[in-house]
């Protein structure tokens, strides 16, 4: 399923590489000269929804979220320094060709857009997340995100929104941080993540997905 989607996604690209299509509407990854717009909404869009509202928690939503993160995380994937398996899997072929302008173009695209709550948390775990993300989890060392991530998740230039994630992606990310190094822009995340639990994970992301946002 998900190599599939990854071989559709390619197979149009390089489609459209052999054609002779305006820069305006090719999805040819390859080539500099094509608007990241375009990009977003022909290539993006296919799992990251074309406003960033990605429907599947298999792709993080990208609306709303920080300019300074997506560059930072496409350039991360880039150069293969972001290396977790679906990283690694979706998205290190996809940005391989992407010049830089592209990258600012792409974030400055998803960065303006609108976020919808993709539906509510686990009811039953909601408000303990809610008290993980604001007061944090003193006995276990575990500062509240908020002070990183904004009052409202909202993020703040290289620290991520996180106010409406998918719980799935945010569980599967916070497993990254604790359990590897995979990411190693994410050395803050690596020691608030040392001692969450499963069930810290679950409820603080359960919270996120719906919390009240900005
Ligand atoms: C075939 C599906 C697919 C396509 C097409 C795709 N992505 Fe992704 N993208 C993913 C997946 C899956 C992840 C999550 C990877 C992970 O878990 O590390 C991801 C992660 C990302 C992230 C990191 C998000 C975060 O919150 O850290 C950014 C930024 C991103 N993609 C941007 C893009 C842009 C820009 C494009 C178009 C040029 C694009 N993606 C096309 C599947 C895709
Ligand atoms: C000391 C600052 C800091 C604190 C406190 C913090 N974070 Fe983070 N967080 C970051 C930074 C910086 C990143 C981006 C790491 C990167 O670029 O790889 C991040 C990334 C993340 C991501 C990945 C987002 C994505 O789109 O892939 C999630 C999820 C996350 N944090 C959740 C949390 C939760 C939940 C808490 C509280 C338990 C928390 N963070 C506390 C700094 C912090």
């Amino acid at each position: 399923m998900k190599t599939s989607t990854i071989t559709a996604v390619l197979a149009i690209a390089a489609i459209s590489a052999g054609c002779t299509t305006s820069p305006t509407r090719s999805r040819n990854l390859a080539d500099h000269n094509v608007p990241a717009k375009t990009l977003a909404q022909q290539v993006c869009s296919n799992c990251h929804g074309i406003d960033g509202n990605s429907v599947s928690p298999n792709f993080p939503k990208l609306a709303a979220q920080q300019e300074e993160y997506i560059v930072a995380q496409l350039k991360g994937f880039r150069s293969h320094r972001r290396a977790d398996p679906e990283g690694y899997e979706y998205m290190w072929g996809i940005s391989r060709s992407l010049s830089d302008a592209q990258i600012k173009g792409l974030a400055a695209y998803f960065s303006a857009q609108k976020s919808i709550p993709p539906g509510p948390g686990n009811p039953k775990l909601v408000a303990e997340g809610r008290k993980i993300f604001e007061s944090g989890l003193p006995a276990q060392g575990v500062p509240p995100c908020s002070t990183c991530h904004g009052d409202h998740g909202q993020g703040n230039g290289q620290f991520p929104r996180v106010a409406y994630q998918h719980s799935d992606y945010v569980i599967k990310q916070l497993t990254v941080f604790q359990r590897t190094n995979e990411r190693p822009d994410g050395v803050a995340m690596k020691a608030v993540t040392h001692s969450l639990s499963d069930k810290n994970m679950e409820a603080v992301a359960a919270y996120l997905q719906q919390m009240p946002s900005k």
